[in-house]
């Protein structure tokens, strides 16, 4: 696989050739290989030649057109004086291409697309001296990274409202970067919106709407691109300290501050874990429904979904998560997707310790066995000798979604968490927190973080390191023999009145009493299968789980509704795939639905009103499940 993307490398040196006349270098792959810079087969870019130190955006915000239009300048260093720059392109017009703040024209060239997704290269010509780079550009409104909502699709539903995901390799569709988690920048910019909007971007943010539309922006910490993001709405504000609070719509922010306000508590217990926070402020943004993504880290701002607006802070675990990104994946970051554990395994593994350290073991335990089911049934549906199932992954030639399953995170987490009962908690915690002042601020790869461990952790200790078999976590299949047991008396609890279910006792004679969100999430996953008609309707009749205003409750019961045709929940469960467009709840039901023929049209009915909601990403992977077009 990792030919073809060689081809493609070489197939866009030979396109510039064609027009410049002048010999190109080598392929990147064969000076990469020599060096000790990771390849990173998602990106175009040649980073150990040239790399961006520096963004500066310029961007005009056109809802009518739905295009972004402006100027992106980069201030490089061009390390081995290359004479050219490739920058990752998808779905981009560019339009000019200067060098220098005299805007020196210059040659510049757009090579083939590249599927699955990789977009095109765009390769411009440089001196060993150029410093700067300026292009002109706008983005087509298709572009995959952005999502541009109608006033309808909003909460309030007066103003028009845009997002950004960049994660993984979508940065390129809207801006023209070296889009790799190799090469870290900082950033400023310039966005004008209509009046009556704000922005908010992964920096510095402003706290109130202006009459001129214009807002400004600065990011002193260089950070890699996925993690560039722009929203655009109408947006107001509210702080719980001196450097934590929360963004959402007027109509919203209510009830985002009181049911995130335990932040602060997170972020003490986080610092006091792992070191000072590094990112000066940790707010978060509420976003409308179709945001794709539970949260997304986006540095000092994380965006994040309003289906975790439960009501009564039992879903909070997922804002632990985001900030724990602020030391794995934005401190000490994935140097290429297929190192993504390193992101993922270790902020699963951060936030179980944040909640354990805010609401107790006997809370996060719970958290613990649902986490370890989830491994389970993603070994199961990958198939425990898929090669899918590796924490190291090969994802050339794929699009990186593909690897970004409960692997990296669940099998992640619990390599963590089996190291820290092997070492004992306090070498492990002295462990990690000196891991990331190590790594501050750098993107690593499996190896050189395995090689860490080795040194700080195992050295001098051949017992241990058999003891953990580390090659068998990372470089093989399922899930190893000495993968941790987490226990949870509460969900004992709640064993034993399942058993009584299974054993025919009525739903409204078990005893339910004081059961929290995550019994009623363990008790409904773990219900028997086939259920009756009449089961499945006793069960909504004693506990309401159709009605449920809580979205991880809907979308287990909805996938238990399907699974045993209880039609009954079909209306609401329309409602809830066409009020929000968060593809981990997407994924499972239609999953679920097209099994059979009749839910198969179901998926197709239900899929036809919402698709025009969803973002692209989501419209990605279920196209993918139901067959779209039908
Ligand atoms: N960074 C991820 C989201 C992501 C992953 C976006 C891969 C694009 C590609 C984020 O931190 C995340 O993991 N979100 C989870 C929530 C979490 C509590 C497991 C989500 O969105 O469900
Ligand atoms: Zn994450």
């Amino acid at each position: 696989m990792k030919s073809f993307f060689q081809v493609a490398v070489l197939s866009v040196t030979s396109s510039l050739l064609l027009f410049t006349g002048c010999i190109p270098h080598a392929p990147a792959s064969s000076a990469l290989d020599a060096g000790p810079v990771s390849r990173d087969v998602h990106s175009f870019s040649r980073p150990d030649e040239v790399a961006i130190e520096h963004l500066s955006l310029d961007l005009g915000v056109d809802f009518d057109r739905k295009v972004l239009d402006g100027r992106a300048s980069m201030r490089i260093n061009n390390r081995t004086g290359a004479s050219e720059l490739v920058l990752d392109t998808r779905d981009l017009e560019i339009r000019s291409v200067t060098l220098g703040a005299d805007n020196r024209p210059t040659r510049f060239a757009l090579g083939d697309e590249v599927p699955p997704n990789y977009g095109r290269p765009l390769t411009i010509q440089i001196t060993p001296d150029t410093e700067l780079v300026n292009i002109e550009y706008s983005t087509s409104p298709g572009a995959a990274a952005i999502q541009w909502l109608d006033a309808e699709q909003t909460a309030d539903g007066r103003h028009p409202f845009l997002l950004t995901q960049s994660q993984a390799i979508l940065a390129r569709t809207w801006i023209p970067l070296q889009d790799t988690p190799t090469v870290r920048f900082t950033y400023d910019a310039t966005v004008k919106v209509p009046t009556g909007l704000m922005a908010v971007m992964s920096a510095e943010n402003p706290t109130e709407k202006n009459a001129s539309g214009v807002y400004r922006f600065r990011m002193p910490q260089a950070i890699p691109s996925y993690l560039m993001a722009l929203a655009v709405g109408d947006l107001a504000f509210r702080a719980w300290d001196s450097r934590t609070g929360v963004y959402a719509e007027p109509s919203v922010i209510e009830r985002a501050a009181w049911e995130f306000a335990d932040t602060p508590k997170m972020m003490t217990a986080a610092e006091k874990l792992y070191g000072p926070y590094r990112w000066g402020r940790y707010d978060l943004l509420v976003l409308p429904p179709s945001f794709p993504f539970g949260g997304m880290e986006n540095p000092r701002l994380t965006f994040a979904t309003p289906t975790i607006l439960a009501g009564d802070r039992s879903l909070v675990a997922l804002v632990a998560h985001e900030l724990a990104h602020s030391w794995s994946g934005n401190l000490v970051t994935n140097a290429t997707w297929e190192d993504f554990w390193l992101n993922e395994g270790f902020t699963t593994y951060i936030t179980q310790r944040i909640m354990e350290e805010v609401y107790g073991r006997e809370y996060s335990e719970m958290l613990a066995v649902l986490s370890i089911q989830d491994l389970q049934d993603q070994v199961s549906a990958l198939g425990a000798n898929s090669a899918d199932t590796h924490l190291f992954l090969d994802l050339a030639g794929r699009d990186p979604d593909e690897g970004m399953t409960d692997i990296a995170y669940e099998k992640g987490h619990h390599f963590l968490r089996m190291i820290e009962e092997n070492v004992g908690r306090e070498r492990f915690d002295a462990f990690l927190r000196g891991y990331f002042d190590r790594y501050a601020f750098r993107s690593i790869t499996t190896a050189e973080f395995l090689a860490y461990l080795d040194r700080e952790l195992l050295a001098g200790d051949p017992a241990l390191k058999a003891r953990l078999r580390i090659d068998d976590w990372v470089f093989g299949p399922g899930i190893p023999a000495n993968v941790p047991k987490p226990q949870s008396p509460a969900f004992s609890e709640v064993d034993a009145q399942l058993a009584r279910f299974v054993g025919g006792a009525a739903p409204s004679s078990l005893d339910t009493e004081g059961w929290t969100t995550h019994e009623w999430l363990h008790f409904i996953r773990n219900l028997p299968s086939p259920l009756s008609q009449e089961r499945m309707a006793a069960l909504d009749s004693a506990f309401k789980f159709t009605e449920s205003g809580n979205a991880e409750i809907l979308g287990i019961w909805f996938e238990q509704a399907i699974k045993n045709n209880y039609s009954a929940a079909y209306p609401a469960m329309e409602r809830f795939l066409t009020s929000m467009g968060r593809r981990k709840f997407l994924t499972p039901l239609y999953s679920a639905m097209v099994k059979t023929p009749e839910g198969k049209k179901l998926a197709l009915d239900i899929y036809r009103k919402a698709r025009p909601g969803y973002h692209s990403v989501s419209r990605q992977t279920i196209d993918g499940i139901v067959g779209w077009p039908g």
